[in-house]
């Protein structure tokens, strides 16, 4: 089996004046995108009033400068949000010659539609909330809904990190792999999935939510009997979607169970939830850091900076992020 996936990005090499702020939803990651395109994080002072309320102070000069702030928005997913934006807002106050909010878990994105009556679009008002602070550009990863880009009125740079999922797993999988759909609105994912390894075959496991904790799985569609499967979904929250599409595709034959995430919000109670299930591992990218003292288990993450930097270092220089993808 040998995974279709992108070249690794080329050497980062820059031109012209860039800057990268870092809110302080995921630091760690912001500070290796900063060390690949070879620059200091930006100076940013980012506290509390003592009532609670965000404080920013940028402290250096921003002026005519192309800046990218980064800034997953998860939990605590209103907090950081707010804090986003008043980074932006401070910046275009401050003259910032581009801002491009770099949103590497875009909170709030399953909220894309009304499914019964009287509820928000959530998404759509970030979506507006981003535009009025000032951000001229957003690039982010794998959003829960793609037509969510069409809810901004500037650039969306949507970045995908399926090659690098792909890659991750077929350093640890060699067999003959069966890539499984959790739920009937995520088959197109599975199958672009799928179609990054070679020979690999395609499933969808039916899923109900009954509550937003509680799941059944309804039944397997496609042959899983004898073969490795990869369970395909943009993100992990309580992790119920996973452990019982594992139980139904062992329970229908399959020899092991391995899954490929994008975003791991791992909401309360996650991580055991997939230590009891009967995963093999799951393989879930960095665009949410685990929360202080978390037993990784299962886990292995997949490093997104590398991807982050080849897009920050294309937009700043006018070069095509499709590119990177085909
Ligand atoms: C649903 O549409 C999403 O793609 C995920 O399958 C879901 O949000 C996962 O949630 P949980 O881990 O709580 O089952």
């Amino acid at each position: 089996m040998a995974p279709r996936f992108s070249r690794p990005y080329e050497a980062v090499t820059l031109d012209g004046e860039l800057k990268v702020f870092a809110g302080s939803s995921n630091r760690a990651l912001a500070e290796q995108i900063a060390m690949r395109l070879d620059q200091p994080l930006g100076s940013v002072t980012l506290k509390q009033f003592p009532d609670g309320e965000a404080r920013v102070q940028i402290n250096e000069n921003v002026r005519g400068t192309d800046v990218f702030v980064i800034q997953s928005t998860s939990a605590p997913v209103d907090e950081n949000l707010m804090q986003l934006l008043i980074m932006i807002d401070a910046l275009r106050r401050a003259s910032a010659g581009r801002i491009t909010a770099v949103i590497p878990y875009f909170g709030y994105a399953r909220q894309e539609k009304k499914s019964t009556g009287r509820e928000p679009i959530t998404a759509k008002l970030v979506a507006n909330l981003l535009e009025a602070a000032g951000a001229n550009r957003v690039m982010t990863l794998d959003l829960h809904a793609p037509a969510v880009q069409g809810f901004f009125d500037i650039p969306v740079d949507h970045l995908q990190a399926s090659p690098l999922l792909a890659d991750a797993l077929h350093r640890v999988v060699s067999d003959k792999l069966v890539v499984v759909s959790p739920d009937a609105g995520g088959v197109a994912r599975a199958h672009d999935f799928s179609q990054r390894l070679e020979d690999a075959s395609l499933a969808v496991v039916f899923k109900d939510r009954m509550a937003p904790d509680e799941i059944q799985t309804l039944p397997v569609v496609g042959d899983v009997a004898d073969r490795t499967a990869v369970l395909v979904d943009d993100l992990i929250s309580t992790g119920g979607t996973l452990a019982e599409g594992a139980r139904s595709l062992l329970d229908r034959g399959a020899n092991a169970v391995y899954a490929c995430v994008i975003h791991g919000v791992f909401a309360n109670g996650a991580l055991p939830m997939l230590a009891r299930s009967g995963l093999e591992k799951v393989f879930v990218t960095d665009s949410i850091p685990l929360y202080n003292g978390a037993d990784e288990g299962k886990i292995a993450r997949v490093e997104t900076a590398q991807l982050f930097a080849e897009a920050v270092r294309r937009v700043h220089n006018d070069e095509s992020i499709t590119a990177m993808f085909e």
